[in-house]
């Protein structure tokens, strides 16, 4: 596998971002923690590239009664109740345990994934008859809801372009989750289902909730700036310097800072 560019999740700033991206996903789900419909009891749940197990505790937490699973590559989360339990391994290699589980979920992980197949595969055999499976990401790149900005004249349009680009180099594909469906079918999953959402960036909408999104993704965006923007920019590669790589995350940014009210930048989910 390839590097994995934002910080680790048992990094406290990173551990802090994960907190407040888990907020957003629960105001997008309308304080539900996933949208599966799954038994009210004894569930055995996997979460996928759990990270700092923000998600997995909340689970553990709103089903005492169910045993939830986080796995992620980086050292675990430390498990805070007696039906959690954290395993380190690598998602795309086989994975370290052979039961099955009622509900598997994965979030926020089409910049770690490369071998989308493979996973599902796992996914299909480790789900007991009848289980679920749920993923929640981003379809990148960011858009302009006023058209004439959304394009790389738009410095953040243009570095999320940049980063697109590097995921490329390094076998990750930036659209993959949206175009799942003819994979998952030939698994034998049925019931396929895709909930269309969006995250606004700022407060622009008109809408309570996107509005309290907005304020939370602008930050959080800014965070991942600050730690990784440039970062994203960079592998062994890359034909940009560290100094343009800083720089073109810099303008970006700055743009969705002073102009994501009137670009109104958006996430497709
Ligand atoms: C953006 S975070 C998402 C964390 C969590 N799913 C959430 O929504 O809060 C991506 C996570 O994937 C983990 N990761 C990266 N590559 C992985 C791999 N090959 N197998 C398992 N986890 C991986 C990272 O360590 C990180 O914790």
């Amino acid at each position: 596998m390839g590097q994995y560019s934002l910080d680790r999740p048992d990094e406290p700033q990173e551990h802090r971002r994960l907190d407040l991206q888990h907020e957003m996903w629960l105001l997008t789900f309308n304080g539900e923690l996933h949208l599966s419909k799954i038994p009210a009891m004894k569930n055995s749940i996997l979460d996928i590239g759990c990270g700092n197990g923000v998600w997995t505790q909340a689970m553990a937490t709103a089903h005492p009664t169910s045993h939830v699973t986080g796995m992620d590559i980086t050292p675990p989360a430390t498990a805070q109740r007696s039906n959690v339990k954290y395993v380190q391994a690598n998602a795309e290699e086989p994975w370290p345990f052979h039961g099955q589980f009622t509900f598997i979920h994965a979030r926020m992980l089409v910049a770690v994934v490369r071998d989308w197949p493979t996973l599902l595969k796992q996914c299909w055999e480790h789900l007991e008859p009848g289980g679920r499976f749920e993923l929640s990401d981003l379809v990148p790149p960011v858009h302009a809801a006023e058209s004439e900005w959304d394009n790389d004249t738009s410095p953040i349009i243009k570095w999320a372009t940049a980063v697109q680009a590097t995921w490329r180099t390094e076998g990750l594909d930036p659209t993959v989750i949206s175009d799942l469906d003819k994979t998952l079918e030939q698994l034998g999953f049925v019931n396929i289902t895709h909930s269309r959402l969006r995250w606004p960036v700022g407060t622009w909408s008109n809408d309570e909730k996107e509005r309290k999104i907005g304020e939370l993704c602008l930050l959080n965006f800014q965070r991942i700036h600050e730690s990784a923007g440039h970062r994203m920019l960079l592998n062994k590669n890359s034909n940009i310097s560290e100094d343009e790589a800083r720089n073109l995350s810099n303008d970006g940014i700055k743009d969705f800072t002073e102009n994501c009210c009137s670009k109104r930048f958006f996430f497709d989910l």
